[in-house]
């Protein structure tokens, strides 16, 4: 069966006719191109969703947001591009346009709360990794305590080079070194405030933070802690382990790569390229397959010391991860929950949006070449729900994205009364998504990622970093019986993904009409990526170029936050010469110029983003500076061959961190 047979609909809940969804579309762009500043400014941002559910105290932003005249004298509410875009570079150094200030809050191996400090030699213990700041830290969450004054900040450690991870690398492995790797995974949570000190104090006024050390909320979620399992899945006998015969409790959270927030205040961090950690060495089963697990992973050692990882003793451990796992960092001693009705895929993100009529809705994207995006929606209004005990996140129908070659596309319920899955279970539905997803049709995407909404538009916007096996041959489709490799599919271009060999990705948007919990939309692509100015790239772009998009974030005013990561074996060589070091860059939603604002040092991706209420201050997450182009761990005998940031001369090895960016008039960031 093809996946592009799009006469042949299998979602049978009465959909809208499409040709009101094209009229909708059609409305909806003449909107955005003529009326898009009104509407941005009666925009209720995520953020804005985020304060209703945090303490009372983090009310201040209305009264900052209508004070913001000073940066060019506009209406803070308008997306404005006020700022000189930066060169491309290639510098060891995070690069920020004039008149902007970027400092380094945290970096990984740095106390959380009053723990260890960093031992540059690399030599922590795996305990005292467990009380730092985890490696390759992702996306990122501003949780407000006093406004843009005082607040938490949850970031994802997604992964670990281990060969920078130890003083001697990846040699003499031991439980030991399983333990401090496992330590530097997951999310790391710090309470962090404005500098102290006199209202007068530049530092103060320039909105410097600092760390609060201690602090109660300081904590760290490593690929160890106990996390429940929640949602229609737990306790399925396909998660029931030697270790856990109730398949409801589950040691850690691995490869959270960028994130997610609810209206209640929690975060939520998504499991990514989890596959890796594992080996399997006999047969794979077609569930493994359609999922990565194989005999090489992604060349982690962990499987020799811990049995967890190796699938042949322990076939169920892979299935219990691949979800979104849900946190309260209001309350540190809460247990996490994996909510298994968000289905197992390969977590990018979870972008959590508020229908009109009270139930969330979950945009999810399953980053790897050719697979799909995926959208949650609860059964109840989510106070509703709260109100009888049943989590949001539990209970809900989960679909998949179908996108038809005419601007409109369809989500295709993922339940066992779609006719496509008869015979499927809703366990089988959730804990092999994939399969599921390639039975009910859906699109092959150009590895979905990072996912964000304008919430009074009605659009949402996700990024497609690149595919390069789309149009390669021989053409081939993901089997509908969930038989296919992980990743191996050479889908022909389609309309949704109209590039072969899509070296610099796309963006692409969809619109409903009347809520987000429509059963279709409308899609038009946003831009195709690469460099403007060379026609052979085919670009769209309208300013700086750039490629491999991967987070999205749309601040309060409406400007869209773009950054990139090109692989570490292509930055600034084969098709990306040129394009320097992975950046950040802000696109206008209605003009869609983009400039870039920030280049980061070598061999770093940008990913994780999010900005106080203000709009004032800005975090951003470097992630692997220094990384090897070859894949390999790096290192430990030239640890600096590549970058030395942050640290300089002064370290003795490069170090992802969170970086704090500034405006130095103290006005909005990009404005
Ligand atoms: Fe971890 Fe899809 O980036
Ligand atoms: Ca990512
Ligand atoms: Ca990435």
């Amino acid at each position: 069966m093809s996946m592009i047979d799009d006469d042949n609909v299998s979602n049978t809940s009465g959909n809208e006719h499409f040709q009101n969804i094209m009229n909708a579309r059609v409305s909806r762009r003449s909107f955005l191109t003529g009326g898009f500043a009104a509407a941005a400014a009666a925009s209720l941002g995520g953020v804005e969703t985020l304060l209703r559910a945090v303490p009372a105290a983090a009310q201040e932003t209305e009264e900052a947001e209508d004070t913001e005249t000073k940066s060019g004298g506009r209406n803070g509410r308008r997306p404005v591009l006020g700022f000189d875009s930066v060169s491309v570079s290639s510098a060891d150094d995070v690069v920020v346009p004039k008149g902007y200030t970027a400092e380094v809050l945290i970096a990984w191996g740095d106390p959380i709360s009053n723990g260890p400090t960093f031992k540059q030699d690399a030599s922590n213990t795996a305990d005292e990794q467990a009380r730092q700041w985890g490696m390759h830290n992702d996306g990122l969450v501003y949780f407000p305590i006093i406004g843009s004054q005082r607040g938490l900040i949850v970031q994802n450690n997604e992964y670990t080079d281990d060969g920078l991870l130890f003083p001697d690398g990846v040699n003499n492995w031991s439980a030991e070194k399983t333990r401090k790797s496992l330590n530097a995974h997951g999310v790391s949570i710090i309470e962090i405030t404005k500098r102290t000190g006199f209202p007068w104090d530049w530092r103060r006024r320039h909105g410097k933070w600092d760390v609060v050390r201690p602090s109660p909320f300081a904590r760290r979620i490593t690929g160890s802690t106990p996390i429940e399992i929640g949602g229609p899945a737990a306790g399925d006998p396909r998660l029931v382990t030697s270790e856990d015969p109730t398949g409801r409790r589950v040691l850690g959270t691995l490869n959270n790569c960028a994130m997610g927030f609810t209206p209640w205040g929690t975060y939520l961090a998504c499991e990514e390229n989890f596959n890796g950690y594992f080996r399997k060495n006999g047969l794979q089963t077609n569930l493994e397959k359609r999922y990565g697990i194989t005999a090489a992973g992604s060349g982690y050692l962990w499987h020799t010391t811990d049995k967890r990882f190796r699938v042949d003793e322990e076939p169920n451990e892979p299935n219990r991860f691949g979800w979104v796992v849900e946190i309260d960092p209001f309350r540190p001693n809460s247990t996490p929950m994996k909510r298994t009705a968000l289905g197992r895929i390969k977590h990018e993100g979870a972008l959590v949006q508020e229908a009109r009529n009270g139930k969330i809705v979950v945009y999810m994207g399953d980053d790897e070449r050719n697979e799909y995006m995926y959208r949650y929606v609860s059964n109840l209004p989510w106070r509703q729900a709260q109100a009888q005990g049943i989590n949001p996140l539990d209970d809900g129908i989960l679909s998949v994205a179908k996108f038809h070659p005419d601007g409109v596309g369809e989500w295709l319920s993922l339940t066992p009364d779609n006719p496509r899955l008869a015979g499927w279970s809703l366990n089988d539905i959730l804990i092999n998504t994939r399969g599921a997803a390639d039975a009910a049709g859906a699109t092959m995407m150009d590895r979905p990622e990072w996912i964000d909404t304008f919430p009074k538009e009605l659009t949402a916007i996700a990024t497609l970093t690149n595919n390069s096996r789309r149009g390669t041959t021989p053409p081939s489709v993901n089997n509908p019986d969930g038989t296919t490799s992980a990743g191996s599919a050479r889908p022909p271009a389609d309309p949704a993904n109209p590039r072969p060999n899509n070296n610099y990705g796309h963006i692409i948007r969809w619109y409903c009409r009347q809520d987000w919990t429509e059963p279709t939309f409308g899609w038009d692509i946003f831009a195709l990526c690469g460099d403007p100015v060379n026609p052979a790239h085919g670009s769209t772009i309208f300013g700086d170029k750039y490629g491999s998009p991967d987070g999205i974030y749309v601040d309060r005013s409406g400007l869209i936050w773009i950054q990139t990561d090109v692989s570490t074996s292509t930055i600034n060589a084969g098709a990306y010469v040129g394009f320097g070091n992975n950046q950040m860059l802000a696109a206008h939603p209605e003009t869609r110029e983009t400039r870039r604002f920030l280049v980061g040092p070598n061999q770093c991706e940008i990913t994780g983003v999010m900005m106080t209420p203000d709009r004032r201050t800005m975090f951003v997450g470097i992630q692997h500076p220094g990384e090897r182009p070859d894949d390999q761990p790096g290192d430990p005998l030239n640890p600096k061959q590549f970058s030395a940031w942050p640290d300089g001369p002064d370290g003795s090895r490069p170090r992802s961190a969170l970086i704090v960016v500034t405006k130095d008039d103290g006005g909005p960031i990009g404005s």
